[in-house]
């Protein structure tokens, strides 16, 4: 979910709407406002679906006022309704509360307030959390400030919270415990985002608050900051480097082909003064500051969710190739409640393009707890999982908006190169002669991105004819095999697609029963020592009647005899192929997609940052 509030000298509204587009990648399912206006009234208007239905249902309303708050959903207690949808506010219709996270303890206190005569309007946690404050406020006699912090001492789960009241209008009190939250302090005016790209051409001053902070935001004062037991907190103001350019389309119809776009200028800002071909030289300051623990591990952990788990396959191999060091990867789900083995002789590497996922960052405090060392590889600045690890590596790809991730994996897998390559010279595992190799043909790869992007008009025809498909099978060996996992993820998450991603050699254990003349599968066959097995593998779907999509090296003229359509892409060394291979996949899905009409940036039910577990 995504929260913006706004206090200050201007008309809220229009302010709290454009933050809520610039959010609505965190979730699209309902969306809504609360303003106070000048004579003191609350009003609340909120829809079901995006923030185009709420501006349209606002058109008649009274929508005026200085302050306010505003929140787009992704449902978690609740489906997707008006009713359900944020803000909502107490019985007396005094508080409005938006929230981004889950009370797990919810149904207790319902019960517990219901059997003190509160009504419910909603099913949703957050209604709890607001009835709870206004109860606490009138039985107690206290105010708001005090009444959060006691709600906040009964509640159980995670939240990011703005509450207004209308006996108040020159106040916003804002909460976060493990739910993203920031304050962006302009002149005579604050804002409240879940993450700052609401503010940014308001303001470039933000305080990201600290698990178990509350902001006390009150008009024409000095922000203060306190922790739920009330104790005042040092403000940290930090400077945010977001471009306006940076969250447009640029002239592109969808942020998701934007950023397939961009990666090779992303990839060469990524390898800024990392890379130096000069020299031959791959410098991470974290390798620099951080050499013995990383030298020092038994072994590493991945942990991530969703795309960035792919990406972390990809560096297992690199990693275990040039390093030989032992490393697994775990969904970051699985690992936090598995008891897992860590000790303090492993280092944990933490994978995430928000740096927000919640069940990655419940991952780290585990293992920060059994004294491993984390590791942070992360887009976004400033946010929760950079701020929680011990060091780590920007991939600095600028904000991704398209609910698929594009920029960002090729990003995480640069870095991922990178470290492999700076920590295997360290650690001597590589020859002088590889290791310039690698750095020389990393180097290269901005450029090779940039032929590879000219088959989007090909690939967009090739689009057309796959459309009918209502199952897709994508095959890789070695580095190819997590890229035909991500390939298959992005078809199925834009353009709702089955797909199944599997090693190219375990077709014969089981998929290939699907196999007819309807399947298409997308076979990634480029010249390297896989080819020939990848070839056999071809050779079996095709004698199934599949229609066979293969993506091979330049002058390839064995696959591209047998296959139905073929890409090929220029050549590059083995470890880096993944570079190239993930973008001929990426154009399919989002063809494909646009062919069948589909939301692109937010196909249904996703979130790009998924902050509750
Ligand atoms: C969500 C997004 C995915 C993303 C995953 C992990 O499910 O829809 O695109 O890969 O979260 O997100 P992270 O920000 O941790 O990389």
């Amino acid at each position: 979910c995504g929260i913006v509030g706004y206090i200050g000298n201007k008309q809220a509204y229009s302010i709290l709407i454009k933050g809520l587009r610039r959010l609505e990648y965190r979730g699209y399912d309902s969306a809504g406002v609360a303003l106070i206006n000048d004579n003191g009234n609350l009003n609340v208007c909120k829809t079901k679906g995006k923030v185009d239905n709420l501006e349209e249902y606002c058109k008649d309303k009274d929508v005026s006022g200085t302050v306010g708050i505003a929140h787009t959903r992704w449902a978690t207690h609740g489906e997707p309704s008006a009713v359900n949808a944020h803000p909502h506010y107490s019985e007396s219709k005094n508080l409005a509360i938006i929230h981004n996270g889950i009370i797990e303890n919810y149904a207790d206190l319902k019960r517990k307030l219901q059997s003190k005569g509160v009504e419910f309007r909603s099913d949703t946690d957050t209604e709890v959390l607001v009835q709870l404050v206004e109860y606490i406020m009138e039985h107690k006699d206290v105010d708001l400030l005090t009444a959060v912090q006691v709600a906040l001492f009964q509640v159980i789960g995670a939240y990011a919270i703005a509450i207004i009241d209308k006996r108040d209008p020159n106040q916003i009190i804002a909460a976060r415990k493990q739910s993203p939250l920031l304050v962006g302090i302009g002149k005579d005016e604050f804002f409240l985002g879940s993450d700052a790209t609401p503010l940014v051409e308001y303001t470039d001053k933000v305080v990201y608050l600290e698990d178990g902070n509350i902001a006390v935001i009150r008009r024409g004062e000095e922000l203060k900051v306190v922790s739920i037991f009330g104790e005042e907190q040092q403000l940290k103001v930090k400077k945010v480097d977001i471009n306006l350019g940076q969250l447009e389309k640029g002239g592109f119809p969808h942020f998701m082909l934007k950023e397939i776009f961009e990666q090779p200028e992303c990839l060469t800002n990524c390898m800024r003064g990392r890379v130096n071909v000069d020299t031959d030289n791959v410098v991470l300051s974290a390798v620099i500051d951080y050499k013995k623990q990383l030298l020092d591990a038994n072994r590493f952990i991945i942990v991530a969710c969703g795309t960035s788990w792919h990406a972390g396959l990809i560096g297992k191999q690199m990693i275990e190739q040039l390093c030989r060091i032992p490393v697994e990867v775990e969904y970051a789900s699985e690992f936090r409640y598995r008891n897992p083995v860590i000790t303090s002789k492993d280092v944990v590497i933490a994978i995430s393009q928000s740096g927000e996922t919640a069940d990655t960052l419940a991952a780290i405090q585990l293992a920060k707890e059994h004294g491993a060392f984390i590791y942070g590889i992360c887009n976004a600045i400033g946010s929760s999982i950079p701020r929680a690890t011990d060091t780590g590596s920007y991939i600095h790809v600028g904000p991704e908006i398209g609910v698929a991730s594009t920029k960002a994996f090729t990003g995480q897998v640069t870095v991922l190169t990178m470290l492999a390559l700076a920590l295997a010279k360290e650690k001597g595992t590589i020859s002088t002669e590889n290791y310039m190799h690698v750095v020389k043909e990393l180097h290269e790869i901005p450029n090779k991105i940039k032929t590879v992007l000219q088959l989007n008009d090909r690939i967009a025809d090739l689009s057309r004819t796959f459309t009918y498909a209502r199952n897709f099978l994508y095959l890789g060996r070695g580095f190819s095999y997590p890229v035909a996992l991500e390939g298959a993820l992005k078809l199925k998450e834009i353009s709702y697609i089955h797909a199944e991603g599997y090693p190219a050699a375990e077709m014969k254990h089981g998929p290939i029963a699907l196999i007819d003349s309807d399947m298409p599968v997308v076979v990634i066959a480029t010249h390297n020592a896989m080819y020939e097995k990848v070839l056999s593998n071809i050779q079996e779907v095709k004698a199934r009647k599949g229609k066979v999509i293969a993506i091979v090296s330049h002058d390839d003229n064995t696959i591209s005899k047998i296959a139905d359509e073929v890409i090929e892409l220029p050549d590059t060394i083995e470890c880096l192929e993944p570079l190239l291979t993930t973008i001929p996949l990426q154009l399919l899905a989002y063809h494909v997609a646009v062919c069948k009409g589909l939301d692109v940036d937010q196909p249904r039910n996703l979130a790009k940052s998924v902050t509750v577990e």
